[in-house]
């Protein structure tokens, strides 16, 4: 992680570390803990430094996605790889546990690019569960507000997310605002016509690319909006080279060098077998990362062209697949798209002036939030570079010139890394404004955003 690719202001001065740390031990929400202590309930953070603890709080995670119970090797693997991630949990003293919580979140401060290159600051949330024993009683909402406050509290201007469900953090004024699209291909129909870069494709061992994953994520990642800056737990998992990884054999890996030598891309994959016709296996592409065109080619020519495959699936792609001008049949693909990192503005001023736009113009925002965090009157102006200055404005009328635009904080969350036009929010309803294809243009952006990897 860059300790200060960070936005101009005290973020960037102190360092993005600095943050992540003081919101690692900051307090508990107090309106949060009151609220729930109104109930008989506590909330309570937990420390990777104290084993058992964190032990009960992995399996209420765990329990609470429909997962079995972890094993020792399971926890202790978790637990060396967790510390980077403030945990909460809630416990009910009635209950015959009252040690284990009832309810977790865990939540850390990453960076999450934005258009113009930029890595800012944001709350990154997972672990949401409830016990189904505890459900509808408002204990997530509790943990969610909580944890936006703190991050708010400790000046971080964004918080993000990936959902289990879609209808679940709209009300929090988190929105869908890079959307993933999933492949399947029927590598029979789809012949390569894409480029044929000279350098070379070779197998390699996966604690190899765990080590040369992680560089290469760095060296691309605020190329494109939406991508955040990964866990190293994250990359241990998907390399197979956590040691409870389950069945770590059946993911092999490939490296693309190009012709000075170095590694510009590497994948990972798995093969299931078609009993009934050996020669129509599936295979599953986990992970495709390419920091140059060449690397991209030479990636996907690789699965197009595999023998004794029919099918190659690959998930969490952008929805603007370059794959797609690649192959002879477009409908060899079948692609379906959906809602994937979720984004939540806190601090307009901060998050809008970290991006860079499409289009010089002036924009007054006229921005509704429930919870506060970015309600009010905003003025943006972007200069021709595509730099903008967020005001206030006052008074019944938008300024002389101006665009008017007035919506929600998850219209405007929605549309900050140009994953969705204010012209189609217009059309939809969810955005109004006196020339929304004006604010459209400022707002759009040329690279679509777009996340590979779930947390
Ligand atoms: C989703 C989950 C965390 C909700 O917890 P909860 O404590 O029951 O939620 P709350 O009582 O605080 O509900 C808050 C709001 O969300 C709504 N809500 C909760 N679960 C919902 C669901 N599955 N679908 C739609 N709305 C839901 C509630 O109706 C309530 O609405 P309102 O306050 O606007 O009237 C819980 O059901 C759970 O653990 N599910 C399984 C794990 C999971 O999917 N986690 C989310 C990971 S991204």
């Amino acid at each position: 992680m860059t300790m200060d690719a960070g936005i101009p202001g005290p973020i960037a001065t102190q360092g993005v570390r600095a943050d992540a740390d003081a919101f690692l031990v900051a307090p508990l929400d107090e309106v949060s803990r009151e609220r729930l202590a109104a109930t008989g309930l506590h909330p309570g953070l937990v420390s990777v430094d104290d084993a058992e603890a964190y032990a009960r709080w992995l399996q209420v995670v765990a329990r609470g996605f429909l997962d079995g119970e972890r094993s020792d090797e399971q926890i202790a693997a978790s637990r060396e790889r967790g510390g980077y991630r403030r945990m909460t949990g809630i416990y009910d003293p009635s209950a015959p546990m009252p040690d284990s919580p009832v309810a977790s979140i865990a939540s850390w401060i990453g960076e999450l690019t934005v258009p113009g290159g930029r890595g800012i600051p944001s709350c990154a949330i997972s672990a949401v569960t409830v016990a189904p024993t505890h459900r509808r009683r408002g204990i997530a909402r509790a943990m969610l507000e909580g944890e936006l406050r703190t991050a708010a509290a400790v000046g971080v201007p964004l918080a993000m997310l990936t959902v289990s469900e879609s209808p679940l953090y709209g009300r929090y004024g988190f929105a869908p605002a890079a959307a993933s699209a999933s492949w399947h291909v029927d590598v029979k129909r789809a012949v390569w016509i894409g480029p044929r870069p000279g350098g070379r494709v070779d197998f390699i061992p996966r604690d190899r690319l765990r080590e040369l994953v992680a560089p290469l994520h760095e060296r691309r990642r605020l190329a494109v909006a939406g991508e955040i800056d990964v866990p190293a737990a994250q990359w241990d998992a998907f390399a197979g080279t956590r040691p409870d990884s389950t069945d770590p054999g059946k993911t092999r890996a490939i490296q693309y060098t190009d012709e000075a030598g170095e590694v510009r891309g590497l994948a990972l994959y798995s093969v299931r077998e078609n009993e009934k016709d050996f020669t129509k296996s599936t295979v599953t592409v986990t992970y495709l990362l390419a920091e140059t065109d060449d690397a991209y080619a030479a990636l996907w020519r690789f699965f197009i062209e595999l023998d004794l495959v029919g099918e190659v699936r690959a998930h969490e792609l952008s929805v603007d697949e370059p794959l797609r001008w690649m192959i002879s049949d477009q409908r060899a693909a079948t692609v379906m798209v959906a809602d994937h990192q979720y984004v939540r503005i806190l601090d307009v001023p901060t998050a809008l002036e970290a991006r860079t736009f499409g289009a010089a113009g002036v924009v007054a925002l006229e921005v509704s939030d429930v919870l506060g965090f970015a309600e009010g009157r905003w003025l943006l102006t972007v200069d021709d570079a595509g730099r903008g200055e967020v005001t206030t404005w006052e008074g019944s009328e938008a300024p002389a010139g101006a665009v008017a635009v007035s919506l929600g904080i998850e219209e405007l969350s929605a549309a900050y890394l140009g994953g969705v036009s204010l012209a189609t929010l217009a059309a939809a309803g969810r955005v109004r404004s006196t020339d929304a294809a004006s604010a459209a243009r400022v707002f759009g952006w040329h690279v679509t955003p777009r996340l590979s990897i779930w947390y």
